[in-house]
């Protein structure tokens, strides 16, 4: 058992607060584990993500994402919103600056293949998505 499962389970039990447990999973910061929302995205208009590395700036239902084609089969997919003070990163992609994803709002730099930030102001990355890639039907299943 993990320390952060133990510690869930072990607190949760004995002092008997959900919120104990509730504020340890909002501590889980790598990849959104949401599942409660399903966004799918037809990369087909999106021609930068035929090539392994490509990134494209994608916004559906009130999402804006950046996408970047990390293999063959599978995509990896970030959060477009900074995480400084909100504006959206990736909409022009002359924001790719130095091998970076630039915020253009104050400057924060994110590595376009973790989503880590590598420049401030920004103190964190970019909020990494789960999601399923099928290459056959170029779509994506985005887990929000
Ligand atoms: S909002 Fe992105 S750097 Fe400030």
């Amino acid at each position: 058992m993990e320390r952060r499962e133990f510690l869930r389970v072990s607190l949760g039990a004995v002092i008997g607060l959900p919120v104990v447990a509730s504020v340890l999973n909002s501590c889980e910061t790598d990849v959104n584990k949401a599942q409660d929302k399903v966004v799918v995205v037809d990369i087909s208009p999106y021609p930068a993500l035929n090539t392994v590395g490509g990134l494209a700036f994608v916004q559906v239902d009130n999402y804006s994402f950046i996408l970047r084609r990390a293999s063959q089969n599978t995509i990896a997919a970030f959060s477009a919103v900074c995480p400084h003070q909100g504006c959206l990163i990736g909409d022009q992609m002359g924001e790719l600056h130095n091998h970076k994803l630039r915020c253009m709002c104050h400057g924060a730099e994110f590595d376009p293949q973790t989503g880590a930030v590598t420049q401030g102001p920004a103190t964190t990355g970019l909020t990494q998505y789960r999601n399923e890639f099928d290459p056959q039907s170029k779509t994506v299943k985005i887990y929000v």
